[in-house]
């Protein structure tokens, strides 16, 4: 009930660090992968790593219909979309101040909220049409544990977590639940991956504090959402829509 032999992926933001995880997965468990990403060179890359005739690179912008129409006409067998692009500035050696509420100008807040939510919301007015006229489909949404708790500020030393991100994440799940009651009776399922943090050689303070905040006192290794995709792509999760499968070590548990 795993198998994905008949699925056929998009995975949006495909070029990236989870974007690389999820497109493994499907073709780990026979899926074709369509790895769609801004940053083609990224997604390509994806693609060769995997090396394998059922991944296939994309030049998709979430925010441009029109590439998401051409990426559906280019692979019109698509059934499943994973809607994982976003902008989520990374923290690392060299983060300086940012983020702050007050500081926020309205060009961040559009950029950030725009790439996750307007992103999903046009991917899947795309899709999710097509999905029901052919008698069903999937959908995967990418929020965060950021969508289910308010971020820890003390963990990001002088910088802070935007608002922009709470916003969108939880937007998300939102959005899922919509999405998936309109589209119940079309057999298009549609649910929420929600991950904690993963270990990405981050700043070794801001990791010793984050893992204080986490119950398994750890942060994700970046293969440890594969599972949990292929349990939402495939038809182990047949019964399952409207979900927010939040899988993060405990941290939302505390
Ligand atoms: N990495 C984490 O710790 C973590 C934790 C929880 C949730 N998430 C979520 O998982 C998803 C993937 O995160 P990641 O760490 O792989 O991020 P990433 O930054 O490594 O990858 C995001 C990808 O999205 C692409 N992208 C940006 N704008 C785009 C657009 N307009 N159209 C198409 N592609 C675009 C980027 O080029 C990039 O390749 C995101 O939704 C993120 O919020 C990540």
């Amino acid at each position: 009930m795993f198998d994905l032999k008949d699925k056929v992926v998009l995975v949006t933001g495909g070029g990236g660090l989870l974007g690389e995880m999820h497109s493994e997965a499907i073709v780990e468990n026979g899926g074709k992968v369509i790895v769609g990403d801004l940053n083609f060179e990224a997604a390509q890359k994806v693609c060769d790593k995997i090396n394998s005739d059922k991944a296939f690179p994309i030049l998709l912008d979430v925010l441009d219909k029109k590439s998401i129409i051409n990426c559906l006409e280019t692979h019109p067998d698509i059934n499943v979309l994973i809607n994982n692009a976003a902008i989520d500035p990374k923290v690392t050696q060299d983060s300086g101040p940012g983020g702050a509420f007050e500081n926020l100008t309205e060009y961040e807040w559009d950029l950030s909220v725009d790439v996750i939510m307007k992103g999903t919301f046009l991917c899947s007015q795309v899709f999710c049409p097509v999905f029901a006229e052919k008698g069903g489909g999937v959908v995967v949404n990418i929020s965060s544990v950021m969508g289910v708790i308010a971020p820890n500020q003390s963990i990001y030393g002088d910088s802070f977590k935007p608002i922009t991100y709470s916003a969108a994440k939880h937007g998300i799940i939102g959005m899922t639940k919509y999405l998936s009651t309109y589209y119940a009776q079309s057999n298009v399922r549609v649910n929420t991956l929600s991950p904690g943090g993963v270990f990405d050689n981050q700043p070794e303070e801001f990791v010793d504090k984050l893992t204080n905040l986490i119950p398994m006192n750890r942060m994700a290794d970046k293969t440890e959402y594969k599972g949990s995709i292929v349990f939402l792509c495939s038809d182990a999760s047949s019964y399952m829509t409207g979900h927010n499968l939040v899988v993060d070590g405990g941290m939302t548990a505390w």
